[in-house]
């Protein structure tokens, strides 16, 4: 499962993409199983409020996280809000994504997404 946010489309263009289980984090929304984030970057390398709330509720389920930003922010904010939550959850920063990214991002999650929740089943 990968919960996600978006605010002007482009984690959600993705997403349609993967073609994986999903779910959009709506206020209130909590997970009780194992999942993968999805976030893009708020104001200057911000986690977008409503990722962290959610994290507050259901974080110790998140098994890492994928980062959206935008690289003309430059390397110190690009995609900030991706370290942040790695940092502050102790989970792996999966992938770093230029806007929408390109083919290769796009299979990088999936084989973490598969990886990931193949070692979920074997325990
Ligand atoms: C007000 C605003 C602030 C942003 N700040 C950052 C930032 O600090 N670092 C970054 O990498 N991207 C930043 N972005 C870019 C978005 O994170 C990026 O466009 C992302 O792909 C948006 O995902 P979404 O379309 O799913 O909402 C910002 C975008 C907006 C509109």
């Amino acid at each position: 499962m990968i919960a996600y946010a978006s605010r002007t489309g482009n984690v959600r263009f993705i997403i349609s993409r993967l073609q994986l289980p999903a779910v959009e984090i709506e206020e209130g929304r909590t997970i009780g199983e194992p999942f993968l984030l999805f976030t893009y970057t708020d104001n200057l390398g911000e986690i977008p409020p409503r990722v962290k709330a959610f994290m507050a509720g259901s974080g110790t389920y998140c098994r890492g996280v994928i980062v959206s930003g935008n690289s003309n922010f430059g390397h110190r904010l690009f995609g900030a809000a991706g370290d942040a939550i790695a940092r502050q959850w102790q989970i792996p920063l999966v992938r770093k994504i230029d806007m929408r990214g390109f083919a290769d991002d796009y299979e990088a999650i999936r084989s973490y997404y598969e990886q990931c929740f193949r070692k979920e089943l074997v325990g």
